[in-house]
């Protein structure tokens, strides 16, 4: 299968593409679905899930499916009180700042507190019969760990620096505890026929290379072990990771996903011979037809053909973008790039 074979730099048919965020509410069969479910009931219910896994799979061509769940769902059978709050985002109660509150944090069986992920995931695989992959996830601990000690979304990442610098032993405590919960719960989503594995680390560049390096990158690259062990390609993404990418992409991650913040052929240059995903900014998705054309162009010309590129963006879809213009780029990438 193309996605697969390209994560592992082998030769494909055409240029693999899948879009993060590819299931959402720039879809109107999601929003008709979500218009009856909360976004936690959605996830938690095994057959939504993986109906809303499968929108875009029958909406367009992409060569991968994604699990639809979210990061922060290890968060509850943790100890904590998820909720999606509309125009907030997640809130997390309470927050983690306390040696108390690591200490409370419970480690917990996958398969039987996040079962509805493994049933979801059996279901999809059902339903792809093959046709295409399917992608397991789960947040990076900085990421994760982030949204615990803030208690939501953060422009500063404030409690979460001030952790890492002024009581290192509680980051770590922390960061071993979510470390220990991501890797069992991706071992599981593999056993439960998750195909490949994706660990968003979507926030870490807010952090400068030292401090990635410190207290960041040992805990990344356990879990990306652990990944690893499984069999299946491990894909570690993240944004703004342009000033350390040298040492972002030293992991055991078969692929690099980078955002648009650093041309391709430039991202290539500094990590080697290693796949990479990635990495149009989703805005341009809302360009016209023309624009947009050479947009997908400009991507392709800096791949330049190598071996282990995987075309998405360099995050996630936006809410409004025309799911037309989404749809087409998955065909432009095939077609000119067929071989
Ligand atoms: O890519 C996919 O299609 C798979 C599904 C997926 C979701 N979240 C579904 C979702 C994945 C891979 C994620 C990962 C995720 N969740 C990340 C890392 C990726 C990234 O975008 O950086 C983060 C930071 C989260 C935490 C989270 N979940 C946020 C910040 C939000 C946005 C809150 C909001 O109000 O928009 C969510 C909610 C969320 N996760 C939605 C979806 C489809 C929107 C739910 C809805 O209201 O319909």
């Amino acid at each position: 299968m193309r996605f697969l074979d390209a994560c592992r730099l082998k030769k494909v048919d055409a240029t693999p593409v899948w879009f993060m965020r590819q299931a959402g509410r720039y879809m109107p069969e999601y929003r008709a679905i979500r218009r009856k479910a909360s976004f936690l009931e959605m996830c938690t219910d095994p057959a939504i899930a993986a109906e809303v896994t499968l929108q875009p799979v029958r909406f367009m061509a992409v060569d991968a499916a994604i699990l639809y769940a979210d990061i922060l769902l290890l968060a509850r059978p943790m100890g904590l009180k998820l909720e999606f709050v509309k125009g907030e985002g997640p809130v997390l109660t309470p927050p983690v700042r306390s040696a108390k509150a690591v200490a409370a944090l419970r480690a917990f069986d996958p398969d039987v507190e996040l079962g509805f992920v493994m049933d979801a995931i059996r279901l999809v695989r059902r339903e792809l019969a093959g046709r295409i992959p399917l992608i397991g996830f789960a947040g990076a601990p900085f990421t994760v760990a982030s949204y615990f000690i803030e208690g939501g979304p953060s422009k500063d990442y404030r409690w979460t620096k001030l952790m890492m610098h002024a009581e290192p032993r509680l980051w770590a405590a922390l960061m071993a505890k979510i470390a220990d919960a991501t890797a069992a719960y991706l071992r599981a989503q593999v056993a439960a026929g998750a195909q490949a594995l994706q660990l968003f680390d979507s926030w870490v560049g807010a952090l400068s290379r030292e401090d990635y390096l410190r207290s960041v990158k040992p805990w990344s690259d356990r879990v990306l072990a652990a990944a690893r062990r499984t069999g299946v390609p491990v894909v570690t993404f993240g944004t703004g990771t342009a000033p350390f990418l040298e040492d972002f992409a030293d992991s055991p991650a078969d692929v690099v996903g980078v955002d648009w913040r650093l041309p391709l052929d430039a991202a290539w240059r500094r990590i080697g011979k290693r796949a990479i995903q990635g990495n149009m900014d989703p805005v341009l998705l809302f360009l016209p037809r023309p624009q947009l054309k050479k947009a997908v162009r400009a991507v392709l010309a800096e791949a330049g053909g190598r071996r282990g590129h995987v075309f998405n963006l360099g995050h996630g879809i936006l809410q409004e973008t025309p799911p037309d213009n989404v749809r087409a780029v998955a065909d432009w990438v095939h077609e000119w790039t067929a071989r």
